[in-house]
């Protein structure tokens, strides 16, 4: 069982973890939001800098909150794609220069990769429930949204089933809340204002309804809304907004699970899995609970913190290669691209072509 350092900088967080086996010994999250909030986006030069101003303190109360350090650890696990180039870069560099001075292995993982595996994360309380290979993973985050068949921890168990066309599901709730001036990150934002809102009052149209194919649309859904704006006005701070809030909510749940749902049968998989930032929204835990249940699924949710972006995902699934005694030293390399084939092009729909005559990415 090894104790590995995680360190993530893919986009606008600056993280650091100590993780052993399973175990979270400590999970360090520095976010930039308030930064990139005026902008109602990340913006990726900013983004690098502050990475660069926070990393040395991130890692360092990483590890001294898991009373360890780097001597005790056994390896280094640093995100090295998909994300933003300079961002990548900042971690990347951090942790080659442990690497190097502390003689330990070190080994990139992909982003994606450690949203699958978070619901594999031990916090508090041990002996929680470890699920078993294989899963549908449903991967809901600001960058990406995708099914995948995942047999186990590596990247060639894993699967991509279909992908969004356009918007990742988080990027829609960001761009709804932006356009109804809510602030960013929208995703929980709207999620509290749906909370009290009734998802039937306004009627938005269902993304992709029509088709079984394990594809997403969201940017249809968001020019919904931005017509529904145009001709009703912005809502105000009153329940017209939350109604608003929670159709909108409504579709995007429902188009996710929709299709997870799909996927299983489809796959005659029995456990549906859920990642990455959207994974927090109460809606999609409460309602695929139910939906999962009525059609005798297992649905596994992994605690809040480890949906959004942490470092404590991306040092157990650098474990998984640590244990095979694998190490990047020396040929680590950066990619805004994820390692996992995909089958759905942005834009197109479903590739023609099988997904290894592609280019990466
Ligand atoms: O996984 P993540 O932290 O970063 C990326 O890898 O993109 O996901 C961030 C995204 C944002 O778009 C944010 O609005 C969304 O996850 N998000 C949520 C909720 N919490 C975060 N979306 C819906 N409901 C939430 N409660
Ligand atoms: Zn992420």
């Amino acid at each position: 069982m090894k104790r590995v350092l995680g360190i993530e900088t893919s986009c606008d967080e600056t993280a650091a973890a100590v993780v052993h086996g399973r175990h979270v010994e400590s999970d360090v999250v520095h976010s930039q939001v308030s930064l990139h909030a005026p902008y109602g986006g990340v913006v990726p030069e900013l983004a690098s800098r502050d990475h660069l101003r926070n990393i040395r303190p991130v890692i360092e109360a990483a590890l001294s909150r898991a009373n360890c350090t780097l001597d005790a650890i056994d390896g280094i696990a640093v995100t090295c794609r998909p994300g933003l180039s300079g961002a990548l870069l900042v971690g990347m560099q951090a942790a080659q220069g442990l690497a190097w001075a502390a003689q330990k292995p070190i080994v990139g993982v992909d982003h994606l990769i450690g949203h699958l595996l978070a619901v594999f994360l031990e916090y508090d309380t041990p002996g929680t429930h470890e699920p078993a290979f294989p899963f549908i993973g449903l991967l809901a985050s600001g960058g990406h949204s995708a099914l995948y068949k995942v047999s186990g921890p590596l990247a060639t168990d894993i699967e991509e089933l279909g992908a969004t066309r356009d918007d990742a599901a988080g990027e829609a709730f960001d761009k709804v809340a932006k356009l109804l001036g809510l602030g960013y990150p929208g995703g929980p934002i709207i999620d509290k204002l749906a909370a009290q809102g009734d998802p039937d009052r306004v009627t938005l149209s269902k993304p992709m309804a029509q088709k079984s194919e394990l594809e997403f649309s969201f940017s249809g859904l968001k020019t919904n809304v931005l017509r529904w704006v145009t001709k009703h006005g912005r809502p105000g701070d009153d329940q017209t907004l939350r109604d608003l809030c929670a159709s909108f909510q409504r579709r995007v749940v429902d188009s996710l699970l929709d299709k997870a749902l799909i996927a299983a049968r489809d796959e005659g998989i029995g456990r549906i899995v859920i990642a990455g930032g959207v994974a927090a929204n109460r809606e999609l835990r409460t309602r695929g609970a139910e939906r999962a249940a009525a059609q005798g699924l297992e649905f596994i949710i992994p605690p809040f913190r480890a949906c959004t972006d942490n470092a404590a995902m991306i040092a157990y699934a650098g474990a998984m290669r640590l244990e095979r005694g694998e190490d990047d030293a020396g040929r680590l390399e950066m990619s805004p691209h994820t390692l996992l084939p995909t089958v759905t092009r942005k834009g197109s729909g479903r590739r023609r072509t099988t997904p290894s005559a592609q280019s990466p990415g």
